[in-house]
């Protein structure tokens, strides 16, 4: 259902220079498959769509209705691989101008925990007010500040709004089994919970109850999402041939060029449904490869809203970069130019097509545009915008890192270089057990 097109990468690296990636990528699958890569306590992901039960599907489909049935609004917090995964799918599975999805009764998503801006949290709880709304608390560690503290704003609200057992009905934790303040909280008050499992990191846990609730919420079908997955699982599998199998392929294209002097990857979609998407992927792909001075630098682009704004640079700047397009096949709508009879904006060599043509033929100008310009050009084909479809990507994406990362030589399942600015900040705010940090920083002030 998902499929790759390298052919134009080929005027910079050659087909033999990818060819000659079959072995590594097959000790990179084997690595995965056998659990003796680096990282390799983070495995979980890897045969997560084939393993997930009905009995769990059940259980959040279950969840989903009783937030449902009692929010007009649920507010998803979380930030990181604990929010980009679900907001992707919703956005890109969403009506984007009904925000009550009045059709499927479903309440309206919001995100929040996802950053420190006064602003928009002081904004969030004044839109809340009066309000029937529900929380997802999604932490895996149970203790990131940005996800706490909306928490804390939102789960004072919501009991002062709804009564306190109301609120224990309509927030529900996602996090660890065990450990972590999000984890104490949900079992003293006794909120539904759900566990992220310990295998399975934050950028890689969108097919968890990290991606799926907050999906059904929406409104759409997490079993669709999951059969798309399982399909591309098998598509992306050890076994299936290297030349046939897109992971495989995506993961040694990327590497080459990366090699060859290509050091940024710009994401590209021609369809503004699929932003998160990309802000998904940046995150899978930065915090899992850009590590140890190396890593691909992942960029993404709206086009055609952005090559009013970095199409210059795409095509005439510094010769480092290359893209990946996500081409949607199939629009969901149909909607046609209409003719004008006076035909004053000149537009009417457009009339009778489709706007997805014009798009479509926008999309095609642009790569040889930028082909010519000197970017090399990958495409991954999508046939549309559904939940088997976004199923497919994500875990398309998710298999094509890990066997990127290996390939590269890093552990891409961690990410220590995120707690630095933790630190500081900790150190900054005198958080208890911080007392050595915070003297040290406020002598370089
Ligand atoms: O991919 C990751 O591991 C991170 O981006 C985390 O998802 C993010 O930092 C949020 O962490 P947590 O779920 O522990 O709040």
């Amino acid at each position: 259902m998902i499929s790759l097109n390298i052919e134009k990468t080929f005027g910079f690296i050659s087909k033999e220079s990818i060819s000659a990636y079959e072995a590594k990528v097959k000790e990179a699958q084997e690595a995965l498959e056998n659990g003796t890569c680096k990282g390799s306590d983070f495995l979980g992901w890897l045969h997560l769509p084939s393993s997930i039960t009905k009995e769990h599907l059940d259980d959040l489909k279950a969840t989903a209705q009783v937030l449902r049935d009692n929010c007009e609004v649920v507010v998803v917090a979380g930030i990181g691989g604990s929010y980009l995964g679900a907001r992707a799918v919703i956005e890109a599975l969403s009506n984007s101008f009904v925000w009550l999805q009045e059709k499927k009764n479903a309440p309206t998503i919001l995100f929040a925990g996802h950053n420190i801006g006064e602003d928009y949290l002081y904004e969030l709880t004044e839109y809340l007010k009066g309000k029937k709304f529900g929380v997802i608390n999604i932490s895996k560690s149970g203790t990131t500040t940005e996800t706490a503290l909306a928490f804390r704003l939102l789960k004072k609200q919501c009991e002062d709004q709804r009564g306190k057992e109301t609120a224990q009905k309509v927030i529900v934790a996602i996090t660890d089994a065990k450990k972590g303040a999000a984890r104490v909280t949900a079992d003293k008050e006794g909120y539904k919970s759900f566990i992220i499992p310990d295998n399975v990191g934050g950028r890689f846990s969108v097919l968890t109850p990290v991606g799926l609730l907050p999906i059904a919420v929406a409104g759409f079908d997490i079993d669709k999402l999951v059969a798309g997955a399982v399909e591309m699982e098998k598509a992306c599998g050890a076994d299936v041939p290297f030349e046939q199998n897109p992971a495989a392929l995506y993961a040694a294209t990327r590497n080459e060029l990366y090699k060859n002097g290509k050091k940024i990857e710009i994401l590209v979609n021609f369809n503004p449904k699929l932003h998160y998407v990309n802000e998904w992927w940046k995150q899978l792909y930065g915090e899992s490869e850009g590590k140890e001075g190396k890593g691909i630098f992942p960029a993404a682009v709206d086009f055609s809203t952005d090559l009013h704004s970095m199409g210059q640079w795409i095509q005439e700047g510094e010769r480092t970069i290359y893209e990946t397009v996500i081409s949607v096949e199939q629009p969901t709508h149909k909607l046609v130019v209409p003719s004008d009879d006076e035909n004053l904006d000149g537009l009417n060599f457009l009339a009778g097509k489709r706007v997805d043509e014009v798009n479509k033929m926008a999309e095609l100008g642009t790569q040889l545009a930028h082909v010519d310009g000197g970017v090399p050009n990958m495409r991954i084909s999508v046939p549309a915008l559904t939940e088997e479809c976004i199923g497919g990507l994500l875990y398309f994406f998710e298999k094509a890192c890990g066997i990127s990362g290996y390939l590269l030589g890093v552990n891409a399942f961690n990410q220590p270089g995120v707690e630095a600015y933790k630190k500081n900040m900790f150190a900054l705010l005198n958080k208890p057990g911080y007392e050595a940090e915070s003297k040290a920083i406020r002598a370089r002030l």
